[in-house]
């Protein structure tokens, strides 16, 4: 990759995710090459918001391929409750650490932090912007079930405040993916994602019903509607558990769909799929390792 931050999946050319997911795959088909390969690196985790996966799999990552982590803690242990600023944070901790990953719920905090610093800084999340390492993971799982060859593509649920939904979209232009969106009206895709994606030559179908895509996708990429970035809880409520995949749903899908979710998961997938061959989300998840550890080795 050329590019020392990973801020946004739009920095992301069709041969930069490729090399990613390649050495993933190695990885995952050899861990013990890489095991202590980078017993000289510390990572910098920077949470300013909850994350299971995202925090786990990145320290988990950075200790197999032999390096350390140091961790900043909840928000309420650090120094930001004494008012500090994110630059004065980042420019402390860019001296303990070689490279940071940042999470927080401002859009822009990533590309905001990686003006204040040298080392690389990975966007973790930044409010209802981007979420780049998760895409590759997507990408990774997607690569693996489905394949990236005349691929059509469902993603349902939060377009408007969902981040890794941005992500993803975004990266699949690399590979001509044809893009459904299933939302209620007021969870639309933004209008600056859709411009992006028309001008990038995607044709950008939007529907508030999954039954009118359901049978031509080839994966379907559920995700949580975003109740902490809602102005108002009520408007929160006049959507919440709208759509939910149960096996009457899937009952129109192609045999082969790959059902993903990024997780955590609210009441979108009934848990009575968990055990069909449509799920994936686990393993997706689990591939966050091996697309992870190939990430810090390439940026490191
Ligand atoms: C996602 C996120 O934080 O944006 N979680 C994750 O990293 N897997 C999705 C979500 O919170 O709904």
């Amino acid at each position: 990759m050329h590019h020392d931050h990973l801020i946004s999946a739009k920095q992301l050319s069709r041969d930069d995710i490729e090399a990613v997911l390649d050495r993933a795959a190695e990885i995952a088909a050899d861990p013990d090459a890489v095991a202590g390969s980078r017993s000289d690196t510390l990572l910098g985790l920077l949470f300013f918001e909850p994350s299971t996966r995202t925090r786990m799999s990145f320290d988990a990552a950075m200790q197999r391929l032999g390096g350390g982590t140091i961790d900043m803690g909840s928000v309420d242990a650090s120094s930001v409750k004494k008012g500090e600023s994110l630059a004065d944070t980042v420019r402390v901790i860019e001296g303990y650490a070689d490279a940071l990953v940042l999470r927080h719920p401002s859009e822009g905090s990533a590309k905001l932090a990686s003006e204040f610093v040298d080392i690389p800084v990975i966007n973790a999340g930044d409010g209802a912007g981007q979420h780049p390492t998760q895409t590759l993971l997507d990408l990774y799982t997607i690569r693996e079930n489905a394949g990236f060859d005349d691929l059509t593509i469902g993603i349902m649920g939060d377009l408007k405040y969902g981040r890794t939904v941005h992500s993803l979209a975004h990266a699949l232009t690399n590979f001509e993916a044809t893009q459904h969106f299933i939302s209620p009206e007021s969870l639309r895709l933004p209008s600056e994602v859709r411009y992006d994606l028309r001008s990038a030559g995607t044709t950008v179908h939007e529907h508030t019903e999954i039954d009118n895509a359901i049978e031509t996708l080839d994966v379907l990429y559920v995700t949580r509607i975003q109740r902490e970035r809602f102005p108002d809880e009520s408007e929160y409520q006049k959507v919440a558990g709208e759509y939910r995949i149960d096996s009457t749903v899937l009952e129109s899908a192609g045999s082969d769909l790959t059902l993903m979710h990024p997780l955590p998961r609210v009441d979108e997938i009934s848990p009575e799929i968990d055990e069909t061959t449509y799920a994936k989300y686990f393993e997706q998840a689990h591939n966050g390792i091996p697309v992870r550890m190939a990430l810090l080795d390439q940026i490191l």
